[in-house]
């Protein structure tokens, strides 16, 4: 039996019809989260292409975008998360994600350098594998629950760039744990760990998400910031980072990560600095931070790099 002609009357007419006969064919979704996702992402969708009178070589090029950051993206680099970042969706889905009681350490973005399983080293071990030109940092601190209390067994998961500005998963020769490592807090709640100061470094800028930045008149610069994951049990993972108060970009990080509690002084040592720790030689900084977790339930990075050890 033939079927029966759409009646004119059903077709939709105008940009609106289209909008909402979209929307209603969600309607039956059976995942209720599902159908307002879907719902409100259609709706919004069209509402920016309706708002902007997006044109046909427009969306053309918009589709070429997407399908040059699939290209790009393998194990090593992640274009969707630069999109997200650069975008602030990171940011934004952090914010909605982590409300924290004031005095808790705040999170900020993961980023698409972090490589789980990075080594586990012992109190004030140094992060480093290889020489450095970069100027020698003794970092330390303690891990404490809202109430002040030391939190003894937590961990430290870190990882950070070199004066070089890349970081150890950028490089293909050269030691891939340089770096990065893992420390766990003592009885007292205590850390420390040799690293080197770090420096701002541009964003990877040569796909389709430095061509955005270009194309905008945006710059890809990231202020100086050590990486740090810190969980332990009955306490929820914060990922956050430690800026130098010091560095360039911090009003202008491309990916909108910084928060002014964040921010950390890095403070300048010479070599015939009483305390300077063995196996610091030559001038130095140290960067004294404490971390406050929140009681709670793990939680997991707001952003999965994607990448695995
Ligand atoms: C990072 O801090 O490693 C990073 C964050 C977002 C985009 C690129 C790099
Ligand atoms: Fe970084």
């Amino acid at each position: 039996m033939e079927a029966e002609p759409l009646s004119v009357d059903a077709a939709p007419v105008g940009a609106a019809d289209i909008t909402e006969s979209v929307i209603r064919r969600f309607d039956t979704c059976p995942d209720p989260r599902l159908r307002e996702i879907m719902q409100a992402f259609v709706e919004h969708l069209h509402g920016f292409i309706s708002q902007v009178e997006l044109t046909p070589e427009e969306w053309t090029a918009a589709i070429r975008i997407l399908t040059a950051t699939g290209d790009i993206t393998d194990a090593h680099r992640q274009e969707f998360i630069l999109w997200s970042d650069t975008l602030g969706v990171s940011m934004l889905v952090d914010a909605l994600a982590n409300r924290l009681p004031a005095g808790a350490t705040e999170s900020t973005v993961l980023g698409p350098f972090y490589v789980p399983g990075s080594p586990v080293r012992g109190f004030g071990e140094s992060m480093l594998v290889e020489g450095s030109i970069g100027t020698p940092a003794w970092v330390h601190g303690r891990v404490l629950d809202t109430e002040g209390q030391p939190i003894a067994g937590a961990e430290l998961d870190l990882w950070q760039n070199d004066a070089d500005m890349l970081y150890a998963v950028q490089k293909q020769e050269g030691p891939e744990d340089h770096l990065r490592g893992r420390y766990r807090t003592r009885e007292d709640g205590t850390f420390a760990f040799i690293a080197v100061r770090p420096v701002p470094y541009p964003i990877p800028d040569d796909g389709p998400v430095g061509r955005m930045l270009n194309a905008t008149g945006r710059h890809p610069w990231r202020p100086a910031h050590i990486h740090a994951i810190v969980r332990a049990p009955g306490f929820r993972t914060v990922v956050t980072h430690l800026f130098d108060e010091q560095s360039e970009y911090l009003d202008s990080d491309t990916v909108f990560a910084v928060k002014p509690s964040l921010l950390r002084k890095f403070v300048e040592r010479s070599a015939d600095d009483p305390e300077r720790p063995a196996g610091i030689t030559g001038d130095w900084v140290s960067l004294e931070s404490d971390i406050v977790l929140v009681a709670g339930d793990g939680g997991a990075p707001i952003v999965d790099s994607g990448r695995t050890a």
